[in-house]
């Protein structure tokens, strides 16, 4: 069995999915690859040291550039906040290190594009955390999308609701809060939220072609943790957008983290011209399929409850009925990506592929500012 030895930077929310993916991996699927927790970065060294114990890393580092230095390290895992992803994949990348990325890929495509030419000119393989293609309720999609079950696509309808920052006490900056800091986020629910249900959307329905979208800071000023002081809130607290993707369908995405009641509500529906599919974050073990081919007396939503051994990563986990959830995703990702290592095959999303979304999510707050109909970039194959 070959070793990988990993240094993960970060340990918040992500840097805890990703651990937990380690952790659980090889007891579940058979690799030719075995990870081995070598090294935690934190700038809080008290927090990276009390991460160390609880997840078994064997030592800590307080840089991440000592981190990528260190000759015994092999994949870096970017799980820090979005102004620190391209500078960090960059210096990986040139020195030779696989990368997988928390997403989104960078701050804007700018930035997205010199990352992707850093992995592309460094040989290196990368991979960007957009972890819900791995839900298997998800991956089922895509495989009956791509069997051709719905035939031609007409709509696709996403949203990502959530409502913790309503009120306008709440700091930003720090962490966590760094989300509401337009300087470490690059946006707010654009590249936070929607980034996901974009990424979903590509990977589903094809490359998409124009937007028109709105923002909203509903909150216009608010203390920043770091400087103490009140500062203007440069994120998009809402956005709501309109696409025509390129296969001829019209799309509606929106987020918001004003929708009183809603924590994390990510829903997708699809509608094509035999059948539909609908799924929701909240019952995310569940697929929605309706199928106009059935016989008329039967026809109707079925919820498949993808549980079944031959339902995507079904076989690997326990018995047909019982259920996986969100930090499967997780395993999957990193169970992918060494498969991917050990059979010399790319999996994605690729850095290239979330170069795509970020130049969608460029697009979205381009027309939110224009209040025009905006092109989405498209990426050349030499870039
Ligand atoms: N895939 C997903 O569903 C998902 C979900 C949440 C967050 N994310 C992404 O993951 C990344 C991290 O988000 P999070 O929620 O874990 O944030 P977090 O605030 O919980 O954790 C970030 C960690 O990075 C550390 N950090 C900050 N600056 C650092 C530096 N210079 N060097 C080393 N460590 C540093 C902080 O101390 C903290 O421990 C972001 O890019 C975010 O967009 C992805």
């Amino acid at each position: 069995m070959k070793t990988i030895n990993v240094g993960l930077i970060g340990c918040g929310f992500m840097g805890r999915t990703h651990s937990n993916a380690h952790r659980r991996l090889g007891n579940f699927f058979k690799l030719e690859h075995q990870t081995v927790l070598k090294a935690i970065c934190d700038f809080n060294e008290e927090k990276a040291k009390a991460f160390a114990l609880t997840w078994g890393f064997e030592s800590v580092e307080t840089d991440w550039r000592k981190l990528i230095a260190r000759e015994d390290i092999d994949l870096i895992e970017i799980a820090a906040p979005n102004n620190l992803h391209a500078e960090i994949a960059v210096a990986a990348a040139k020195a030779g290190k696989m990368i997988i990325c928390e997403k989104p890929l960078a701050m804007d495509g700018k930035q997205g594009l010199a990352m992707v030419k850093a992995v592309e000119k460094a040989g290196v393989p990368n991979l960007v955390s957009y972890n819900y293609r791995r839900i298997p309720a998800v991956t089922l999609a895509k495989n009956l999308i791509d069997e051709g079950r719905l035939g031609r696509i007409f709509h696709y309808r996403a949203k990502f609701l959530q409502d913790w920052t309503i009120s306008k006490d709440l700091p930003q900056g720090g962490d966590a809060l760094w989300r509401l800091d337009a300087k470490v986020a690059g946006s707010g629910v654009t590249g936070d939220l929607l980034a996901h249900c974009i990424d979903t959307a590509l990977w589903l329905n094809g490359d998409m072609d124009r937007v028109n979208a709105m923002t909203e800071t509903f909150i216009k000023e608010r203390k920043h943790n770091l400087t103490g002081k009140i500062e203007k809130v440069g994120i998009d607290d809402a956005c709501a957008f309109l696409a025509r993707f390129a296969n001829g369908s019209l799309a509606t995405f929106e987020s918001t983290r004003y929708a009183r009641g809603h924590k994390a509500l990510y829903t997708f529906e699809i509608n094509g011209e035999h059948a539909s599919i609908a799924w929701d974050l909240h019952d995310l073990h569940r697929l929605q399929y309706f199928d106009h081919r059935d016989p008329g007396i039967l026809r109707g939503w079925r919820s498949i409850h993808v549980t079944d051994g031959d339902h995507p990563y079904m076989g690997k986990w326990w018995v047909p009925g019982l259920q996986v959830g969100y930090e499967h995703s997780f395993v999957h990702q990193l169970a992918d990506f060494l498969e991917g290592l050990a059979n010399n095959k790319t999996t994605g999303p690729t850095f290239r592929d979330a170069l795509a979304t970020q130049y969608v999510c460029d697009a979205v707050l381009k027309s939110a500012r224009t209040g025009r109909w905006e092109k989405v970039s498209k990426i050349r194959q030499s870039s």
